[in-house]
């Protein structure tokens, strides 16, 4: 059996700078360090050191962190501090079908992906091509192309069946896509659309109980660094006041 490890690597400097390994490639060209041998890397045990060119670096585990960290930008992507939330608000774990709208650049796609693992599923649909493929490749990077399904359309085309346990909506108009996301989940599955605006909440939420949907409500995620010092612990000045609501609801069994 190969001893190289199949998963994505990070090399850290002295300074705490991060470069992200693909572990597909024999030889990577990578930013700021030039080209590394990354299948001698991946031989390496986790946490040991490597000089390159001079430098010396350490080796990690690449977390879901590092890898949305290094994904290539397009549209306004999810933080994990609220994809965090729509995992646990909607019980996303091991073998969840999951239907997402609007994949973007794949940063949700990416967590969704991430958590249902290989005996899950996750389905996206994504209208704009450059996206889906900016999307696409993002995913290659993490390596979990495997799981996900991008469909290049209108969501509006999907016609499933009580085929999954969540649908996961990052789009302008949430409430026009409720019947199709009503006939995709199965009963008892849980509904999310990530919008920036209290006025998407309020006609998100209105549409939902129109519908039938049970227990929805919506959540807004701050989140604030803690600047450690000796003697000078204090919360960060940088706070990023606002991204986005977690609007949510689940479907009645009919
Ligand atoms: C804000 S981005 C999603 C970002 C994504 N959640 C992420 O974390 O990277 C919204 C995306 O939804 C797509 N979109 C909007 N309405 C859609 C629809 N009805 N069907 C398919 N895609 C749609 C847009 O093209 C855009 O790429």
């Amino acid at each position: 059996m190969s001893d190289v490890k199949r998963v994505p690597l990070m090399l850290m400097d002295e300074k705490g700078s991060k470069y992200l390994i693909i572990p597909t490639q024999e030889m990577s060209e990578i930013k700021g360090i030039g080209v590394v041998d990354s299948e001698r890397l991946m031989k390496e045990p986790f946490g040991s050191k490597i000089e390159i060119s001079g430098k010396v670096y350490m080796i990690l585990e690449a977390s879901l962190l590092d890898i949305l960290a290094n994904i290539k930008r397009g549209p306004q992507w999810i933080m994990a501090k609220d994809s965090a939330q729509i995992l646990v608000g909607c019980g996303i774990g091991p073998g969840s079908k999951v239907l997402e709208i609007g994949t973007g650049s794949g940063a949700l796609t990416i967590v969704l992906a991430y958590y249902v693992g290989p005996e899950g599923k996750v389905v996206t649909y994504e209208y704009n091509e450059k996206n889906a493929r900016l999307a696409s490749r993002n995913l290659d990077q993490a390596g979990l192309t495997h799981i996900v399904e991008i469909n290049v359309g209108e969501a509006a085309d999907c016609n499933s069946v009580g085929e999954f346990d969540t649908v996961v909506m990052d789009v302008p108009q949430p409430w026009d896509l409720l019947d199709i996301s009503c006939k995709a989940l199965k009963p008892s599955g849980h509904f999310c659309a990530y919008v920036p605006t209290m006025n998407q909440v309020e006609q998100t939420i209105r549409a939902l109980r129109e519908s039938g949907f049970i227990e929805t409500r919506a959540v807004e995620n701050l989140q604030r660094e803690i600047v450690v010092g000796k003697g000078g612990t204090r919360p960060s000045f940088e706070m990023l006041g606002h991204t986005g609501y977690i609007t949510v609801g689940r479907k009645m069994g009919r």
